[in-house]
């Protein structure tokens, strides 16, 4: 397999000079993040380094809770889920079979989680419990009402089987508990944030339980691994571009997709890039759009509106389903396939868009497959970094999250 994802940035307006002339900026950032010295960045080498042996034990973890269980929740939130989410949403088809699959801890909302509880009544259920910190008060808060479930089915010792846990390898108060209980666990790695987790257990465990082909998706950021470390590759390119046009006064990346298979995956680009980028009064705002369904909402923005952003178009070439168009639907568009026609709103609404001045950066990802998957998320990864380094920000840290949990629990022991 060796399909490429094809970026396409003639349709922005930056000048070619504007991204030479970055050049040698670039390859100070490429170096810093591939010396293996800067802080949290083990995610750059990952796809080289994988260990074999996690992977073997991830798969076969991920086969007994296959035949354990009807139901498998995963518990996390940010980092410890989008990736997940995101892969399973995009990727997952009947052939793959395997258990339902839900999240929680994503939100504190008690509805939300009496909803859920009510899905899984009476089936035989897994949980998988993913927080580096072990600390995050959304995910321990779903994480004792399930585990409560658990027990009531099966016992304290019982539950113990099907508790999986992924956490840090020594620190915090999840790891002893999997260690007094005995949960099998897998580590997130000392050296990946959460954001940049995809690719290790916090991902691929969830990812195998859904019946997806992971090593298909390492394998296919390794390609891009390799790909991205050429000089002038796609992600470099693409991160000089997304400085530029900052420095333009374009503060908002809007991410448009045709295939709502890929709303979660915008939902980790969101997470990816605004907790990266957005700091010290610094960074890109990330939006997120459905196409064509916010065509019908947000388009006269884009259209119309106060031209502070520029559009980024995830284009799926060969998605996995298609129809055909029957002869009442009219001439224009009987006997079409829908994919045909979705494509034609592609690049009708580029040309519309472009016609007023919108930078627009297109992105042609082959087809939904696990191998292009994993060709995404190393991309977007590397071009994130490279664009909080141009930007002179940290990409890899997020003080600002603290501030609202300090607050939150002062809140809290008031109550
Ligand atoms: O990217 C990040 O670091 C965050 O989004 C975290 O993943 C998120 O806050 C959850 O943290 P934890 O895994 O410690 O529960």
């Amino acid at each position: 397999m060796s399909m490429k994802l094809n970026l396409d940035l003639s349709r922005a307006l930056v000048e070619p000079q504007a991204v030479a002339a970055r050049e040698a900026e670039l390859e100070r950032a490429k170096k810093k993040l591939w010396s293996g010295e800067e802080p949290f960045t083990g995610w750059v080498r990952l796809p080289f380094d994988y260990d074999r042996n996690e992977l073997a034990d991830i798969l076969a973890a991920a086969e007994k809770i296959r035949s354990q269980c009807e139901v498998f929740v995963v518990i996390g939130i940010g980092g410890s889920y989008l990736g997940a989410q995101a892969a399973i949403s995009a990727l997952r088809t009947e052939e793959g079979a395997g258990p339902e699959i839900y999240f929680a801890g994503q939100n504190l909302s008690g509805t939300y989680h009496k909803e859920l509880l009510k899905k899984i009544e009476g089936k035989e259920l897994c949980l998988c419990v993913i927080s580096k910190s072990g600390t995050t008060t959304e995910s321990s808060v779903a994480f004792s009402i399930l585990k409560d479930e658990l027990y009531k089915k099966y016992g304290r010792k019982g539950a113990a089987e099907r508790i999986y846990a992924i956490t840090d390898a020594e620190r915090g108060i999840l790891r002893e508990e999997t260690t007094r209980e005995g949960y099998p666990s897998f580590v997130v790695p000392d050296d990946i944030g959460g954001r940049y987790s995809v690719l290790t257990a916090v991902g691929l465990l969830p990812i195998a339980v859904a019946g997806i082909d992971v090593e298909a998706m390492l394998k296919g950021a390794e390609a891009e691994a390799e790909a991205s470390k050429a000089t002038g590759s796609d992600a470099e390119l693409l991160a000089a571009e997304r400085i530029s046009l900052l420095n333009r006064g374009k503060v908002i990346e809007v991410f448009e997709y045709y295939e709502p298979k890929l709303q979660f995956f915008a939902e980790w680009l969101k997470q990816l890039f605004g907790e990266s980028e957005g700091k010290d009064g610094k960074g890109i705002f990330p939006a997120a759009l459905q196409f064509s369904t916010d065509l019908h909402s947000m388009g006269q923005f884009l259209q119309d509106g106060n031209q502070i952003f520029f559009e980024t178009v995830l284009n799926v070439l060969n998605p996995p389903g298609d129809l055909i168009v029957p002869e009442s639907a009219g001439e224009l568009l009987a006997g079409k396939s829908m994919n045909d026609i979705n494509q034609a709103a592609v690049e009708g609404v580029i040309a519309a868009h472009q016609a007023t001045g919108v930078p627009i950066i297109k992105l042609d990802i082959p087809e939904l497959s696990s191998y292009c998957f994993g060709r995404l998320v190393y991309f977007f990864e590397t071009t994130c970094a490279l664009s909080g380094y141009l930007n002179g920000v940290n990409p890899f840290d997020q003080p600002g999250v603290e501030s609202y949990k300090t607050e939150m629990r002062k809140v809290l022991k008031a109550k």
